[in-house]
């Protein structure tokens, strides 16, 4: 394999030194998660370049404090998942008018308590969401704006670019929704739709593909339920090239895609809630080495934590990029990348790093941003939580320290 002496561009060569001399210095941490708030603000700046797409952050991908203020900087609104999510979105003075609430599992208590706390966009998924939220508005003497979320099927052996058409429970088909009328829930402004059922998508051509096959069912769905559709939420989705083959999205061609989508579909607004596009690439993860062996001729790694920090890799099969923190001239050789769970689901990939890494090296895990330190199963076998460090202006930052087990164990 070819030498190290390429750093990946994922990488920011400026950190390097302060990671080291962090790694020297904190030897209790078993992997910390390090944000680069000045890379995220001029990306999200960038992102906001435009006057085609209103733009929410997914809080899910990264709740952390000061992510969130990051965002809220840069202009974007937020959508919250959970009553979990709204708290820490509030915590950071962002107005409840500039959060909007998706997700399947939203009961009568929560929609009463988030319109209480003056959230005032809801996406409703069900025909129970919408008559709970029409009766809590009534209530409360509100009326909030409605998407109606959506989940599409196309017919057999038509082509899906989406590859598959699994049933989940995001949303209610078009046959579903066009049980219902839109006059006959007065105390709501429904106004929008709202679709998303796709995963890290790389294709520009492919993305406009699928948006394009969605403006016929949703305009007619509209046009059924007597709805006047004037806000199209396209959701998340936008990807980002983990297994790096090249194939980064271009956000110039996007903002013009969508351009004709919402000229087509004939929307006042269109939004998207960004995930890991706004947020995965200004974070890194950085893991210890506790052992190195060969066992049936492949070099194997085990690292201090694996999916107890970082699970995305076990549930999507793809492995975060890596490299070893400190400079090589050795070749690169593939290792297996192991953590320390008793589970061969524990393991982060095979991946190349120099041949002479070893105990006690630091790895770095890019794109790490997004679906990192929430997203992971932290508690089986008793370990360390993983750190939370924000860097900003040459300045590297606590904002969670690793806690142990004795933290969290009763
Ligand atoms: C409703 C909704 N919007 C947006 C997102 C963000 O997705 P992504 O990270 O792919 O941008 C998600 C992710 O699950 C979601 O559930």
């Amino acid at each position: 394999m070819t030498s190290t002496h390429v750093i990946p561009d994922w990488f920011d060569e400026r950190l390097r030194g302060e990671l080291l001399a962090h790694h020297s210095k904190n030897s209790h941490e078993n992997g910390y998660f390090v944000y680069q708030l000045d890379t995220l603000k001029d990306h999200l700046l960038q992102l906001q370049q435009q006057d085609v797409i209103k733009l929410w952050f997914a809080v899910k991908a990264n709740p952390l404090s000061k992510i969130i203020q990051t965002l809220d900087s840069a202009g974007f609104n937020f959508d919250v998942a959970s009553a979990g999510e709204l708290e820490q979105v509030l915590a950071q003075g962002v107005s409840p008018q500039r959060i909007l609430n998706t997700g399947p599992a939203k009961s009568k208590v929560q929609i009463t308590s988030f319109i209480k706390q003056g959230v005032n966009i809801f996406v409703a998924e069900s025909l129970n969401q919408l008559f709970w939220l029409n009766e809590a508005a009534l209530e409360n003497n509100v009326k909030p704006q409605v998407l109606l979320r959506v989940q599409l099927q196309w017919p057999e052996g038509e082509k899906n670019p989406l590859g598959g058409n699994s049933l989940t429970p995001f949303g209610l088909s078009v046959a579903e929704w066009q049980s219902i009328q839109v006059v006959d829930f007065q105390q709501l402004d429904i106004c929008g739709l709202h679709i998303f059922q796709w995963g890290n998508m790389l294709s520009n051509e492919k993305m406009f593909l699928l948006w394009s096959q969605m403006i016929v069912p949703l305009t007619e769905l509209a046009n059924n339920i007597g709805m006047r559709l004037k806000i199209l939420d396209l959701g998340g989705g936008l990807g980002i090239d983990y297994l790096q083959q090249g194939n980064n999205l271009s956000w110039q061609k996007i903002v013009a895609d969508l351009a004709v989508i919402k000229e087509r579909a004939g929307v006042e607004e269109l939004w998207l809630e960004l995930g890991r596009f706004a947020v995965a690439e200004c974070g890194y993860y950085v893991v210890p080495v506790v052992d190195r062996k060969v066992n049936y001729q492949q070099e194997q790694l085990v690292l201090a934590a694996g999916i107890n920090h970082l699970l995305r890799p076990a549930i999507t099969d793809q492995p975060f990029p890596a490299m070893l923190l400190r400079e090589s001239e050795k070749s690169l050789h593939a290792f297996d990348i192991h953590g320390p769970l008793c589970t061969s689901m524990d393991k982060l990939g095979q991946l190349p790093l120099p041949e002479d890494t070893t105990v006690g090296d630091s790895i770095v895990f890019g794109f790490s941003g997004a679906y990192g330190f929430t997203e992971s199963m932290p508690f089986f076998l008793c370990h360390s939580l993983a750190a939370e460090y924000v860097y900003s202006q040459g300045e590297l930052t606590e904002v969670r320290s690793a806690q142990p087990a004795t933290w969290y164990l009763k």
